[in-house]
């Protein structure tokens, strides 16, 4: 009986470090991937985000996540840089950097590691027009 747990509970602790692994070499791969590729490949990158597919509705729901950080609403006190009424493709410029690792900072290397070009796009798109 005891034998039983005990092995049970070596399994759960052995499967709960491998899901670390797992999450570690994931974003190892994702986020700082391009960084030594040069600038080069953070603007090939670029460049396909830009003729990515456009769904502004779509943009406007992801920009939801935004929203607790950057200000949707134009304030110049702000501390966090303003997105709306950017350029389009400034904008997609500083995701993807973020997403290359090219531009260093946590947080938005994290929200954009997860991001598809499309995704970028629709975001650029929606925060642009708005
Ligand atoms: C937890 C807070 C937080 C969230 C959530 C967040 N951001 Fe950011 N974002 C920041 C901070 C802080 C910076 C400035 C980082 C730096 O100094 O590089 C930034 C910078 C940016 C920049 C670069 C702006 C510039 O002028 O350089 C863009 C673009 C951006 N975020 C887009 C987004 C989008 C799109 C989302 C939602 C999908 C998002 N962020 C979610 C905190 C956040």
């Amino acid at each position: 009986m005891e034998e039983t747990s005990g092995t049970l509970c070596r399994f759960v602790a052995m499967s709960a470090f491998g899901a670390a692994v797992m999450l570690t070499v994931h974003q190892s791969l994702t986020s700082p991937a391009f960084a030594e590729g040069g600038y080069e490949k953070v603007e090939k990158a670029i460049q396909q985000v830009i003729a990515a597919p456009v769904d502004k509705e779509y943009g406007e729901y992801l920009a939801g996540e935004c929203a607790t950080c950057h200000s949707s609403h134009a304030d110049p006190d702000a501390e966090i840089p303003q997105l709306v009424g950017r350029s389009s493709e400034d904008l997609i410029r500083a995701m993807v950097e973020y997403r290359t690792g090219y531009r260093d900072n946590q947080v938005m290397q994290t929200t954009m590691a997860t991001k598809s070009d499309e995704e970028i796009a629709s975001l650029a798109a929606w925060f642009a027009s708005n």
